[in-house]
């Protein structure tokens, strides 16, 4: 079994044309462990900037791009949207979708995510699907049917056989931007729900879909979160913005 580490920063709506310099810069020199990729999702309007900077450094072996959002449409009269086709033009490679900020303050639903990561594959990008349960559901035993919810319409909509190309990102609602991270417990016993369920349907491509854990990583706590057997990686937010912590938590993610 080869599973690829990924860690992936997301910027949200934070940074400038500053970040993207020192980001770059920063990254020049990070080590990395075997079989790791590391995709960088600043804020669209910089992506452009961001992919320049990053192929005028030679980093393009290094440095993946990626988005925070995409619409699930091809084109046509939606004010405000980005499509796939213009992520594809900005060699933009990865596309965070169902983030839990989109679920709550944009109504996403489970079967809009669905439609977002059918296109998103269609166009040859790779999803990052966000999935997680909020504090109450934690709170009364919920977890498992939350996130089975979450995944089932994907499943129903792609096919098994396509998460072979997508990549999960566990985020407990609660954990986010709150400093209150999953204990290195909960949040293995979680991804290892996670790829059995995906596993009920096809153990193979299971095994093979990398699982990030995302909630209030920090330089600190990323090794032992990044050593349980079912986490290969992070999707990182306040952490990311900070160069040298988020250079510390690549460095702690290793291929399994
Ligand atoms: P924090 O790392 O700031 O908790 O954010 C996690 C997150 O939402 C990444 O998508």
């Amino acid at each position: 079994m080869a599973r690829r580490a990924i860690v992936a920063a997301n910027w949200k709506m934070n940074g400038d044309l500053a970040l993207v310099d020192t980001m770059i810069s920063g990254l020049t020199n990070v080590k990395l462990q075997d079989d790791v990729s590391v995709v960088i999702c600043p804020s669209s309007p910089y992506l452009s900037e961001f992919v320049a900077k990053r192929n005028s450094n030679n980093l393009s072996s290094v440095i993946h791009v990626g988005a925070q959002n995409v619409s699930e449409h091809q084109s046509g009269a939606y004010t405000g949207q980005i499509s796939t086709k213009m992520l594809q033009e900005l060699s933009v490679e990865f596309v965070i979708i169902g983030h839990s900020e989109r679920r709550r303050y944009y109504q996403e639903t489970s079967t809009q995510v669905a439609h977002k990561v059918n296109a998103v594959l269609n166009a040859g990008l790779t999803p990052i699907i966000c999935i997680g349960e909020s504090e109450t559901e934690r709170a009364t035993e919920q977890t498992e049917a939350v996130l089975a919810s979450q995944l089932q319409p994907v499943i129903d909509e792609i096919g098994i056989e396509k998460f072979i190309d997508v990549v999960i990102a566990y985020e407990p609602v609660w954990a986010i931007g709150t400093g209150k991270t999953a204990s290195n417990e909960m949040a293995q016993e979680t991804h290892k729900f996670i790829r059995q369920f995906l596993a009920k349907a096809n153990e193979s491509v299971a095994n093979k879909v990398p699982l990030l854990y995302g909630g209030s990583v920090n330089s600190s706590n990323c090794e032992e979160l990044f050593a349980q057997p079912d986490i290969d990686g992070g999707l990182i937010g306040g952490a990311s913005l900070q160069v040298e912590q988020f250079k510390i938590i690549c460095s702690a993610a290793k291929g399994k």
